[in-house]
This record gives C-alpha cells, structure tokens and sequence, in this order.
C-alpha cells in the first residue's frame, strides 16, 4: 500500500471526468455501466456509453444526470443495445452545460469517442471543420476532437495515424477513448496531460481514467505515456509511437481495493482533496488570466468599465462559503477600497437589506445548488442588483441565475467538508479584488500583474509547503483528542479564517469550537478560559503581533494551553509564549489566507481522523444543502 500521504499519493490532474471502455466476450454495456460507478468520484452530472457491433455499427445512449438515469434510458430502449466492445464517459462539465447532447460520447462518421480534459483550441478547429463540411451539435470541446480525427481518418485511411495527425493539432490537455467503425472489436486510446490506464486479462482489455475501475477485472496495467497509441483488441494490447513502430510499456500492479483506489491512495477524499489545493487553485486562477498576465474574466460587467461602477459589495453564501466571503471582504476593501459586507444567505432576505442600483451582490457556491444561496441570488436580482456568482459546477442553478458567473476549478469536491472550494473560492475573490482595484485606479498594470502572478504561482507553492506541515500537525492533533471546548483567535486577515477553522473542527471531529477576534475575548467570553482550555492563536499578520502575544498571555494566564500556527518571519521575530507552534513558510501578510487555510483544514482533519469520526460523510451533513 502506496503512502497515502508520500508521493504515491495520486494528486495529479483534477479529476473531470471518467472513462471506461471494454473489449473481450462478454456483452461491455454492463462492464461499462459498472466502471463507470467506480469513477462517478470524479464527475457525474452526465454519463454516456457507445457499443460497437462486430458489423461495425457505433450505437450511441447518453444522459444528463446520474448513472442511474443512464441506466434507466438503456432499460428503456425497446432494442437493447449490445456489443463486445464498448466506450463509456461520467461526466463533469468543463465546456458546455450538463445536457443530453453535451454528454460524451461524441461521434463523428468513422468512429465515436470520450476525453477527459481540455481542448483549448476547439474553436479554430470547429471553424476548420465546419469549412471541410462538417456540422456540430454540441457545445462541448470534445466534438471538435471527435471530427478532427475523422477528418484525418478520411485523408490517411490508418486510425493510429489519424490520431498522431489529430494530436499535432490539439492544442490542451486529453485522455481519448476511441471505437472506429472499421475496427469493430477494437479500442483506440492516447492521452496527453490527462491520466488513462489500459490493461487486460486472459478474457479482456480495459482502459479506464483511473485505477478503481480496472479492479474488478485485474489488479495490474500500465500506464499510457504520452506520443503513443494503444491498440486493444480482446487481451491484445499493443502500442504504437508516431513512427508507427510498436512500444513497450512498463506494467505496474496495484494493491488497492476500490474505495482506496477512488481516494488515490488517501484514507479520506477529505485529506486528497486538501492535497488537490495546489493544483485547483493554479488551475482556477490561470484559466482567468490574459496573456497580458492581467485578469481576463470575458464578462463585460467585469472586464470594462462597468465593473467601476459598483459602490458596494454584498457577498453571500452559506457555511463555508460564507467564511470564503469574509476573506474576500478583507482583500477586496485593501486592494479596492470599495465597501463590502458578508451576509448569511438564510438571513439575507429576510433582513430586507438595503440593495443600491449600483451594488453588487456575489453569491458564493461550491455548490451552485444551496437552496439559501439561490433565494438570496433572486432576492437580489428582484430589487434589480447586479449578480455575480463564484461557483464550482458548471450549469448549477446559482450559476445560471446569476447575471454574471465566475467558474471555480477545484474538480469535484466529494467529501462533505469543503476544503478545496473554499481555497479557490478565496482564489477567485482576489482576482476580483485586483481587477477592481485597477478598474478603481488603485492598482496599475505592473502591480496588477505581480499581484496574479503571486497568485496563479506562489500560492500554490505556499500550499505545497503548508502541505509538508501534515505530519507535524497530525502529532500535534494528539492532543486535542478530548477536548470539549476549543477558541480560535486571530486578528486582521487571521480573524477572517478563525471561523472557517472553527466549522471546519465542529462538523468532522463533533467538538465545539468558537471564533473569536482576539481583541474581543477580554469583553465577556474570557470568562469561559479555565485550566486547560484549548486556544488556537493565528498569527500571520506581522503588524498585529503584538496585540496577539499579549492576547495569548491573557488566556495562558486563566489556565488557557495555546497552539500558534505562524510564520518563520515572526516565530524568529517574536517570543511567542505559546505551547505549541506550527510554523508556515513566509508569506505575504495579504496572501496568508491560502497557507493558513490548509492547516486550519490539516488540523481539523487530523483530529477527527483520530477520533475515528466519519470524515467524509459527517452526521447529520449534507454535501448539498438544498433545502431551506
Ligand atoms: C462546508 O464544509 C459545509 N459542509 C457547508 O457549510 C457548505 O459550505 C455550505 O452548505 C454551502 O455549500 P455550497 O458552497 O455548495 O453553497
């Protein structure tokens, strides 16, 4: 068993989407169907298959929604569809919302085909085809693929040649599944950026995006490199490089059961979705960037002047969310010094805010479909406000509601406790803050640019070093095994993460914990410090320190033990009286939220894992609330 927290740990691309495909003897819809459950982790607002027939006829079923209504719809068909070889495709929309015929697979004359990824350049590639005669039906980046190796097929005649001549062209990132109609029986595979697995046993040959969906068949494969095409007929699996001379691969065998392989590795999806942070975040800010390096959010309401306009701000959300507002109200006043304020979504319109024609309401949702959120989004568009929401599922109600909506990247987020969306939520509210502040004249473009770039490339690599803290911080996590009562302090951007650590422990490990700014304590709560009562001081804010160490002394004094989570700078700056310390790498005072908010999660994770609480479905949680 890999170590789930060493480089075994499988954290690479965010997963977006699941392929399956199956050639051997045995009818592949209920393989397919299969395989596709074990990957539904990694998208399902859509699923797909297509069979090939051994006369060489594609048949094509796909739906929006969950397996199961695939399932439904093949029930439904009154001549069913059957096949030895056959593709399937769970999907999370990338380009295109969730729809029947954004669903994959695509087709084209010759063939049919899944892809996991991201085809950057389909636009130039339609306009091509469409010029060569071909006609689209969807609008996913996959169909362009699709044709764009049909094209090829038609010119070359060879179907590995025809996906070498395509790859030259793709420009992004792909996992392709392809059936040719001349090659019934055969499974045609290449990737690039994007993971794809083939294997075989003495009956079969399988590839899949990922490990659990192999295991029920074998527990060794091989990893496609990129530049070559695999070829899988049955147990026959070749490979080809562009040359079209044969290749070898290295097999590799895994122990896993399913569920661990789903976790790449992982005890939880919790703890390998905080390890996806770095990537989600480079992802989720990159994708909104220009190739002036300035932020380019292609919605006039916030790339032109327009975005000037807004007088005030209301961010709202719910739980988690909500706590991404509250750092987003820190970094949007500095940066832009434009008024905002963070409203609970369940309070929101009942308490007839004052909404200005010229504000802006940002609504806040991993989501996209929390019930709260969504009435607060048309209370808002009621009163004739502008709306922009952040939300991380495409085609969501929140996102299509909303005047204006900024995708968030984190991939699928399975674990009930939101660690990754909330991280890339933080994310995309800085991008808005800095192109606000330059809208607003307060940020020129050099600063802007730096600004994005610290945030689109040392973040993430802060990230990564707050992740190397997990050991650290899961021996010190021992200790609060028993607790009952626990404070989180902070002052500044520090006080805006306190109460996102706070839910973060409540609703995994079942501990009570409070929020609490530190200059606030000695108003009424500090009578509750007594022996032994756990503090968590962060203190990141160099400029506040002094204030915090004398707030960590007052609660040491009454009996308080104190855990400080801070940076080097300060640690060796500062004689912090505290019991325990978790250090971060140094970070800019403003850019803190992203580091800190991996360790607040790394503690509330370690501290139920020890618990042995259920992490990734807590009581009593849902992970869409969606429900007033
Ligand atoms: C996250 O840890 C919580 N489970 C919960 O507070 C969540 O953030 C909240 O329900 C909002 O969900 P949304 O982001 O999908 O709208």
């Amino acid at each position: 068993m890999p170590d789930p927290f060493g480089e075994d740990a499988d954290t690479g691309k965010l997963y977006m989407c699941g392929i399956i495909g199956y050639t051997g003897h045995k009818n592949s819809l209920p393989v397919l169907i299969e395989g596709l459950r074990t990957l539904e982790y990694r998208g399902y607002d859509s699923a797909g298959v297509a069979v090939c027939t051994a006369d060489g006829v594609i048949e094509t079923v796909k739906s929006k929604g969950r397996i199961d209504l695939l399932q439904e719809k093949l029930d439904s068909l009154e001549k069913k569809v059957e096949g030895s070889c056959g593709i399937g495709h769970t999907r999370w929309a990338t380009h295109g919302a969730p729809s029947d015929t954004n669903s994959h697979p695509h087709t084209a004359p010759s063939l049919a085909l899944v892809h996991n990824g991201i085809i950057e350049n389909y636009a130039e590639i339609e306009e091509m085809l469409v010029r060569e005669g071909y006609t689209f039906y969807s609008e996913t980046d996959t169909e362009a693929a699709a044709k764009l190796i049909d094209y090829y097929y038609k010119k070359v005649n060879d179907p590995v040649l025809a996906m070498f001549e395509a790859a030259d062209v793709i420009r992004g990132s792909y996992a392709f599944g392809v059936m040719f109609c001349d090659f019934p029986g055969k499974i045609f595979a290449m990737r690039k950026d994007n993971p794809l697995i083939v294997a075989s046993n003495d009956e079969c040959g399988i590839i899949a995006s990922d490990i659990p969906a192999i295991l029920k068949h074998t527990n060794s494969y091989y990893q496609l490199e990129e530049g070559i095409v695999s070829v899988l007929c049955g147990s026959a699996i070749e490979f080809f490089d562009r040359t079209g001379k044969k290749a070898d691969q290295k097999r590799l065998t895994v122990d896993w059961n399913v569920e661990q392989a789903q976790k790449g590795g992982f005890p939880h999806f919790m703890i390998k979705e905080i390890h996806e942070e770095p990537e989600a975040i480079r992802q989720t800010v990159s994708t909104r960037l220009g190739e002036d390096g300035l932020p380019l959010f292609g919605v006039h309401e916030l790339d032109g002047d327009k975005l000037g306009k807004f007088k005030s701000i209301h961010i709202v959300a719910c739980g988690t969310a909500m706590h991404a507002g509250l750092v987003g109200k820190a970094i949007i006043e500095k940066l832009a010094r434009v008024s905002v304020d963070v409203d609970v979504a369940s309070e929101f319109r009942y308490r007839d805010p004052i909404l200005d024609p010229d504000d802006l309401v940002i609504l806040l949702s991993q989501s996209g479909e929390t019930a709260d959120t969504l009435a607060a989004l048309r209370h808002a568009k009621a009163n004739g406000v502008c709306t922009l929401s952040i939300v991380n599922v495409i085609g969501s109600s929140v996102a299509r509601e909303a005047d204006c909506v900024l995708y968030t990247w984190a991939g699928p987020e399975i674990s009930v406790a939101s660690t990754k969306a909330y991280s890339v939520q933080c994310a995309m509210l800085y991008l808005f803050a800095i192109q606000l502040a330059r809208v607003k004249g307060r940020l020129d473009d050099d600063e802007a640019r730096e600004l994005c770039r610290r945030l689109c490339e040392d973040m993430p690599a802060q990230v990564e070093k707050a992740l190397e803290l997990s050991r650290d911080v899961e021996s010190i996590a021992r200790n609060y095994l028993a607790v009952e009562n626990l404070f989180f302090i902070g002052r500044g951007l520090d006080s805006a993460l306190c109460p996102e650590a706070s839910l973060k422990l409540k609703e995994i490990s079942y501990i009570h914990s409070e929020a609490y700014a530190a200059g606030e304590l000695k108003h009424g709560t500090i009578s509750l410090i007594i022996e032994g009562t756990p503090v968590v001081a962060l203190m990141t804010q160099e400029r506040l320190c002094e204030k915090m160490i004398s707030g960590i002394r007052e609660v040491k004094s009454r009996g308080a033990t104190v855990l400080a989570v801070t940076t080097k700078e300060i640690a060796e700056k500062y004689n912090i009286p505290a019991d325990n310390t978790v250090i971060l790498d140094n970070v800019d005072a403003d850019f803190a939220a992203f580091p800190l908010a991996t360790v607040i999660q790394l503690f509330a994770y370690h501290v139920a894992a020890q618990r042995g609480c259920d992490v990734d479905k807590p009581r009593n949680l849902a992970k869409s609330v969606t429900v007033e």
